[in-house]
């Protein structure tokens, strides 16, 4: 039996060997022009070096006439480590039939997808694809509907990350927009339902793949891309540094890091963060980065509904999701697009047990008719529900504007938040002062000889009465009133007290979230 098993070898070697040529060198190199690198160079890249151990390298498409012509059927699968943690990854080939997804590609995304659910893996999708295989026909649509259905079933369970590498047409689009973070890499990745030929034929309009559904719109404008990176290098690198942040599965807490910044640090300078003129902007960022440990922060969806920020931190070298209001655009007032980003951060930030940290200095909600007829009751309300059911440890800082419904809704002590802080320089209160004495003093200032002056005045005494910290603080609602340059050494505190909290919803199927 001795020469079989050594033809065995050879066989399995030739195999292999071609299997790892993907589509061949001239489409590699038509890759390579593109700026893209391949499947597998992209998989080096992303593991830690020699990690990686590949799943279903022999499994060919069903459609294929020669069962070996295209081994791998167009994706890579398998797993392998990022900082030491076991994560499991799929990498469309795009040498091969475009990267389209047929009933063995999408069998082996499945096989892998279901691995990451049962030991508790992140799942990484790196896209490069056609779409649907044209050639499979309905199975293909069918493929998807395979991942469609994971991709709901690991929602909360593990994270999944998805990398849009080239294009992503059709309903392939579905797949990453279920998933918890989608990377897209410029100029070289795009997303639509429906490509720019079906638009000219439908509405007639001219327009470029890149102005439909590229990186910058989809980052600015869409919000459907979280990280936008400027190459595929870059890109795979932001992917690990997210990783980093992360637990592994709902099961666990995220990993601990020392980054050897002390936690009684304070810094004097923030004593002097807010303007006295409290029409004055400031920039919410100079926070941010004086607390978090090493001033390392990674926003997410940094260039959408830029008066919110969110993002990931470490303080005394634990994990924490962030989102704080930022004055420095649009006053920081709460917005359609604001509301639903910072919700679905917050709903992550508690599927995956990671303490919530909200810096408030809010105005309120934006009004006029756009916003309400773009409902901002609605997504407003999913801000809302989204902190009200979390459970992680959460924690509050009021550094300036808490009005009214913005006040209850920014993670406020009455919607279940644990510790409460405000700065002496917080105003809560049910309206601006200004709005408030306008409407209170509407008679007198009417009938007044000079009614700016009086305004003025009555603004100021609403301002020394109500906006401030310490009638709130007189009921309890906040907890205390920090001097701002201890911010960094009290969130510390506060994290190690509640870090066995246990609190728990009552049982439902899930609940209705406003979607
Ligand atoms: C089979 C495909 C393919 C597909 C591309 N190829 N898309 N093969 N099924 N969907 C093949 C091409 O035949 C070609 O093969 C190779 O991939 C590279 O394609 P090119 O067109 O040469 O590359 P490029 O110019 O870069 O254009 C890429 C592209 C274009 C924009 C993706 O190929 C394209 O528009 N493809 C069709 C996209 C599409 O409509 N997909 C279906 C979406 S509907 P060779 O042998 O020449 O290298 C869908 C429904 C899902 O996905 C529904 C789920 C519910």
């Amino acid at each position: 039996m001795q020469w079989q098993e050594n033809d065995n070898l050879a066989s399995l070697e030739a195999m292999k060997k071609k299997a790892f040529q993907g589509g061949g060198a001239k489409r590699i190199e038509t890759q390579h022009k593109k700026g893209k690198l391949t499947a597998r160079e992209r998989i080096e890249l992303l593991l830690d070096e020699g990690s990686f151990e590949e799943f279903d390298l022999l499994k060919s498409g069903q459609a294929s006439d020669s069962a070996d012509e295209y081994a791998g059927d167009g994706v890579i699968t398998g797993h392998g480590t990022i900082g030491g943690r076991e994560v499991c990854i799929f990498s469309q080939d795009f040498t091969i039939l475009g990267g389209s997804l047929g009933q063995a590609h999408s069998g082996k995304i499945s096989k892998i997808m279901d691995h990451a659910v049962t030991v508790g893996a992140p799942i990484i999708g790196l896209n490069d694809s056609g779409g649907a295989r044209i050639q499979e026909g309905v199975d293909s649509l069918a493929a998807y509907g395979e991942i469609f259905s994971r991709n709901v079933l690991a929602s909360g369970v593990v994270p999944q990350i998805s990398c849009i590498m080239g294009p992503c047409a059709g309903g392939a689009v579905y797949s990453p927009a279920m998933t918890d973070f989608t990377f897209m890499v410029e100029d070289s990745s795009y997303m639509f339902v429906t490509g720019p030929n079906v638009v000219k034929t439908v509405t007639h309009q001219d327009i470029s793949a890149e102005e439909l559904g590229g990186a910058q719109v989809h980052s600015q404008k869409s919000g459907v891309a979280h990280f936008v990176l400027p190459n595929d290098i870059l890109c795979l690198r932001e992917v690990r540094r997210l990783i980093n942040y992360l637990p592994s599965n709902n099961r666990q807490t995220a990993p601990l890091l020392d980054l050897r910044d002390p936690v009684d640090r304070t810094d004097p300078a923030l004593d002097y963060l807010i303007p006295s003129n409290p029409n004055q902007t400031y920039d919410m960022k100079i926070l941010i980065t004086s607390i978090l440990d090493g001033a390392e922060f990674l926003e997410y969806q940094a260039q959408f509904a830029r008066n919110i920020i969110c993002g990931f931190g470490r303080l005394g070298g634990q994990t924490i999701g962030l989102i704080a209001n930022q004055p420095a655009v649009l006053a920081g007032v709460l917005d359609v697009n604001a509301s639903t980003k910072a919700a679905r951060f917050v709903r992550f930030c508690d599927s995956f047990n990671i303490p919530l940290i909200c810096l408030v200095d809010v105005p309120g909600f934006m009004p006029g008719p756009e916003q309400e007829h773009g409902g901002i009751i609605r997504h407003g309300a999913k801000l809302l529900f989204a902190f009200v059911e979390a459970t992680v440890p959460r924690i509050t800082v009021i550094l300036r504007k808490a009005y009214g419904g913005a006040y209850v809704v920014m993670n406020s002590k009455h919607i279940r938040c644990d510790v409460n802080f405000a700065w002496p320089t917080a105003e809560i209160a049910v309206l601006g002062p200004k709005g408030a004495a306008e409407i209170i003093y509407r008679k007198e200032i009417q009938e007044a000889e000079n009614p700016e002056d009086l305004l003025a005045r009555k603004t100021e005494e609403y301002r020394r009465t109500f906006a401030n910290p310490f009638l709130a603080a007189k009921k309890g609602y906040i907890d205390d009133v920090i001097t701002p340059r201890d911010t960094r050494q009290r969130l510390i505190r506060s994290l190690q007290f509640l870090e066995s909290k246990d609190k728990k919803n009552p049982s439902s199927k899930h609940g209705n979230i406003p979607l």
